[in-house]
């Protein structure tokens, strides 16, 4: 009986046990898996026309484990398509890693007229706590992988050795693979004429940035504006970010000769590439058209990625960036904008309002645009006497007294301190006590203006400010209803020179 019992009610058991799936906070322009947990994007490669991205995933559950590629590809970066499973788990889960084309066969693995991808990756032995780098390839445009029958193709029988990153070096005319030892806070180059068989070079470690573990490392050679003849190359690390006790992701300017990497700044010099919470594990496109300069990251932060409270998926990538190098006056900096292929939906600004000066908060309305959270903001303002100065999305108001904000997500700038800031404090469901937070940089205004790319889409802030200078990306998960938008100020006067908001929903 008590069988019986058990039996029929195992249904219903089910069922309370499965979380209430979250269609709200689906984004609509930024990449998640269709479902189940995702984190690194890895080999971002592009090749035939699609720009591909395989991805940590975990093919059976929506949270961390039976470490697999995912894969999706698009025309433009912005719109992907699904594609099933690439490289699956076996006896190893897969780890991070990246993909090159090998379009002189230099690996040997090409079997028709086209060149064959071929993808580096880190194999964890789960069981046996060992880390080591393996290969496979594919001949129909990453649609099915074969794994390589001499892996591993390095092993060094260690526990933490991981996050190959592979491209082809031009002046030396061989591959370059940068990998780290996380603990050891050190990028490892190694090189290769076949992709297979790997030579240890130089190393390079143990400065910017070591509050927390190296990971995913990426070397790529970027020109300097204003001067296509000259190139420098980034080496970007994700480790601690600007704040204590937080992933983020940090990248040194230097040259690299095909063996070392050489660091134009002090090694005390910590230079971020983002200033919020969610950012990491992001690497550039390799073989990306007309030489584009394009990242790609991860949008959580390993403190609370587990709770994030979306279901069927869990985890999404940031929106892709353009990247360059330009000369400023501490030194040679990255600047960052949103892919340019980011277009509103119907082609056409939603709204659009030039000049105009205010001194007190300035909800605007009467547009659904809003009641999506799916939108570009691009404003320009001119400071005239204002303090503290900005913009609030995804406010929910007290119905009965609209004096009294229930939830909000600020984007401000504080001219006293020279700072620009994301308040995620109050901006919904905090998912984690260590979720709350107020997260800032500094940023000078040049002739009293700030420039802002703002991009929200459901559960994701990206603010862009004075053209790329600095970038600031935080999750939030603000509740039903959350969804109003207002320009703010203390109370004193700025000028709005022009303000566009364009419609990114589905
Ligand atoms: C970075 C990372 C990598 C590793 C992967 C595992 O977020 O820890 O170092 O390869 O995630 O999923």
């Amino acid at each position: 009986m008590k069988k019986i019992l058990t039996l029929l009610l195992f249904p219903f058991w089910i069922l309370a046990q499965t979380p209430k799936e979250t269609p709200n906070w689906r984004p609509d322009y930024h990449f998640t898996a269709p479902k189940n947990w995702i984190n690194d994007p890895n080999g971002v490669v592009y090749y035939q026309g699609e720009y591909h991205l395989f991805y940590q995933h975990n093919p059976f559950e929506n949270k961390w484990g039976h470490m697999s590629w995912g894969h999706a590809v698009s025309k433009d970066l912005v719109k992907w398509e699904h594609l099933p499973v690439a490289i699956p788990e076996d006896s190893v889960w897969i780890f991070s890693g990246s993909a090159v084309v090998d379009k002189n066969n230099t690996s040997g693995f090409q079997t028709g007229t086209e060149p064959c991808m071929v993808a580096l990756y880190t194999a964890d032995y789960h069981d046996s706590k060992k880390e080591a780098q393996y290969l496979a390839y594919s001949n129909d445009r990453g649609r099915t992988w074969t794994k390589y029958a001499g892996n591993p193709i390095i092993d060094l029988q260690m526990t933490d050795f991981r996050d190959p990153h592979v491209i082809w070096h031009e002046k030396t005319q061989q591959w370059v693979m940068s990998v780290v030892f996380p603990k050891e806070y050190k990028v490892i180059f190694y090189t290769s004429k076949n992709l297979k068989d790997w030579t240890r070079a130089g190393e390079f470690g143990n400065q910017g940035e070591v509050r927390k573990i190296w990971e995913c490392p990426a070397l790529v050679e970027v020109p300097i504006e204003g001067n296509s003849q000259k190139t420098k190359w980034i080496l970007f690390v994700s480790s601690n970010g600007p704040y204590d006790k937080f992933e983020g992701m940090q990248y040194f300017v230097g040259d690299f000769d095909g063996s070392n990497f050489k660091n134009d700044n002090s090694p005390e010099t910590k230079l971020y590439v983002d200033n919020g919470k969610d950012f990491y594990a992001a690497i550039p496109y390799t073989d990306a058209p007309a030489n584009q300069k394009v990242i790609l990251g991860w949008m959580s932060s390993w403190q609370y990625a587990d709770a994030v409270p979306t279901f069927p998926w869990k985890g999404q990538m940031a929106i892709p960036r353009n990247i360059s190098l330009r000369q400023t006056e501490e030194g040679l900096r990255l600047f960052q904008e949103p892919i340019a292929t980011l277009k509103p939906k119907k082609d056409y600004l939603v709204f659009e309002k030039n000049n105009f000066v205010f001194s007190k908060e300035k909800q605007l309305d009467g547009m659904t645009l809003f009641a999506k959270n799916s939108y570009m903001v691009e404003i320009e303002f001119k400071r005239k006497s204002a303090l503290i100065f900005g913009l609030r999305i995804a406010q929910l108001k007290d119905k009965k007294d609209d004096k009294k904000i229930l939830q909000q997500t600020t984007v401000g700038y504080d001219v006293q301190t020279h700072q620009l800031y994301i308040d995620r404090k109050n901006s919904g469901v905090m998912i984690k006590e260590n979720f709350a937070s107020l997260d800032k940089t500094s940023l000078k205004l040049k002739d009293k203006t700030l420039k802002l790319k703002v991009l929200v889409d459901k559960t994701s802030v990206e603010v862009f400010a004075n053209d790329g200078e600095k970038v600031i990306s935080d999750l939030i998960f603000p509740t039903e209803g959350a969804n109003m938008f207002s320009l703010f100020t203390s109370r004193r006067k700025v000028k709005v020179v022009s303000l566009k908001i364009s419609d990114l929903s589905k």
